[in-house]
């Protein structure tokens, strides 16, 4: 006969798991503010794992850092949500758009360039696209790891 009820151990795991989110949650909740750019295929990575292309998220949704949150290639792999808060042009950020992308780049030596030098983080095409308004060349976002 199946239990219907679980066994206490399997609710007190859930309930610590439970405040293991909150307090992730509460301690990441600051979220830094930048900018990002946009840069298309060929995706050649020179840092980071090479042109490995097993380091791409089917997803398309990944970036190559910069100088900003490079961290001499310690974030090589790190994920972020990146949400669009603003442009230059009105209209350019697509409402409420999160993304989750994985950085695989250095934005400083990525064979494929980005649109603006010196933004925080640099997204592919897609995920620039996802976001935002395609035709810009660069937005302010939101970010947090
Ligand atoms: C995107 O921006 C371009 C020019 O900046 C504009 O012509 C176009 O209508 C915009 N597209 C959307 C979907 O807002």
């Amino acid at each position: 006969m199946p239990r219907l009820v679980q066994p206490p151990t399997l609710q007190i795991s859930q309930s610590l798991l439970f405040f293991f989110f909150i307090s992730q949650l509460c301690s990441n909740s600051l979220a830094d503010v930048g900018t990002a750019a946009q840069y298309s295929p060929p995706y050649l990575p020179t840092s980071c794992d090479g042109s490995n292309p097993a380091q791409f998220p089917s997803s398309n949704l990944f970036g190559a850092a910069g100088d900003g949150i490079w961290d001499n290639g310690a974030s090589c792999g790190r994920q972020y949500l990146v949400r669009c808060i603003s442009a230059s042009r009105p209209g350019t950020c697509i409402p409420d758009q999160t993304i989750q992308i994985k950085i695989v780049d250095y934005a400083l030596t990525s064979q494929s360039r980005p649109s603006v030098d010196a933004t925080t983080i640099v997204l592919s095409s897609t995920a620039f696209a996802t976001i935002a308004n395609s035709s810009a060349d660069s937005i302010n976002i939101e970010f947090q790891q």
